[in-house]
């Protein structure tokens, strides 16, 4: 591959400030993530207002402990990398105006970078690994997005198909408020389910044969319907601890439906396409069930990336930069945010 960029990567798409240094997209010189989490934990939720505020407020910070850490100045580094889209237009503009402000400063050049296709580069980070091999089928798991991506070669996406409706990082979110656990939902359901019984109850699957595309809305009220039989006084949307749930099983069973579904589709569509390779990426892949099912089911490599990569950073959006930098792209500074970008081209 070739040698010796450096990139500062700054990404500040949905509640995570973060910016990081890479090494020919390879290597990790500094990766800082300022977490929002608590900020919106009382929320049950992203606050778009509140998370644009506190990516203001701790932007600088970040950059500046990404660079010291690095212990690299402006002058070393060959261009900078920021998310554009997709995320909440208000975050993402906060990302894009240090970028482009620390460019007028220095010279340095300007990439916007796809959010979907940084999280796909998480695995590029990953240097104990070879580097990935073409043709690859990308599975990407998150907050907002469920897409399921064929990659014959660097930087180009064929899209598959992705969700109708809820991504699977939402439904996770949105049925541990059901059950009245804690936000951020993917983990809490997670540790839920720990010693819940996956078979407990039959939660649908939407497999919507003949597509690639997925469906986790039905599987929601499935588990909402079950919830109200159980406590008929529940009032929906209103977070408490629910004493005398099943929370285990009922986790464990959700947990269940949304892996089977993620797991079986990306084999298959893995196989249609004749992909010698998975990968699975964003917050989502960061769940032990899913991961331990892939490994399990899948006859060709699924590689996941570790945990810290797996939720937003800005290590991947470095990692993009370095092969767009090579590939020739320059932005111009007065490009806008592009919330709703797909991934595509
Ligand atoms: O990629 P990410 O950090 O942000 C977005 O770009 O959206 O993904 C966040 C999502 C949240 O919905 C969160 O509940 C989910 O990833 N998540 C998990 C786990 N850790 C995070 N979902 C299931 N299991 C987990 N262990
Ligand atoms: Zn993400």
């Amino acid at each position: 591959m070739s040698e010796g960029t450096r990139i500062l990567g700054i990404e500040t798409s949905c509640d995570e400030t973060a910016a990081a240094v890479v090494e020919n997209g390879r290597r990790i010189l500094s990766s800082v993530v300022a977490s929002q989490v608590k900020l919106h934990a009382p929320y049950g939720g992203v606050f778009p207002e509140v998370a644009s505020r506190a990516h203001v407020e701790t932007i600088y910070r970040v950059v500046e402990s990404a660079l010291s850490q690095a212990h690299v100045g402006l002058e070393s580094i060959d261009a900078i990398a920021v998310t554009r889209g997709p995320g909440l237009p208000g975050s993402l503009v906060v990302g894009l105006n240090m970028a482009k402000g620390l460019a007028l400063a220095s010279g340095l050049p300007m990439l916007g970078i796809n959010h979907l296709e940084a999280h796909l580069y998480s695995i590029w980070l990953v240097q104990d690994e070879p580097e990935p091999a073409f043709p690859l089928l990308g599975l990407i798991v998150s907050g907002g997005h469920t897409e399921l991506v064929l990659m014959q070669d660097h930087l180009t996406y064929q899209r598959l198909g992705g969700t109708l409706d809820d991504a699977a990082g939402e439904a996770f979110d949105k049925v541990a408020r059901l059950l009245g656990l804690a936000y951020p939902g993917g983990p809490a359901i997670q540790q839920a389910a720990e010693g819940g019984d996956p078979q407990a109850y039959k939660f649908p699957r939407a497999w919507l044969e003949g597509t690639w595309d997925f469906s986790f809305s039905g599987l929601k009220t499935a588990v909402l319907r079950e919830v109200r039989a159980q406590q008929p006084d529940l009032q929906a949307g209103v977070d408490a601890p629910r004493p005398g749930l099943p929370i285990a099983d009922l986790a464990a069973s959700f947990q269940a439906a949304v892996v089977d579904v993620l797991v079986g589709k990306t084999l298959a569509a893995a196989q249609a396409h004749d992909a010698q390779l998975v990968l699975v990426a964003g917050g989502v892949s960061a769940n032990r069930a899913l991961r331990e099912a892939f490994q399990a089911r899948a006859k060709i490599p699924v590689r996941v990336p570790p945990m810290a990569l797996c939720t937003d950073n800005a290590a991947m959006v470095a990692a993009v930069g370095h092969w767009r930098f090579l590939a020739g792209q320059r932005d111009a500074l007065d490009i806008d945010v592009l919330p709703t970008w797909p991934l595509e081209g």
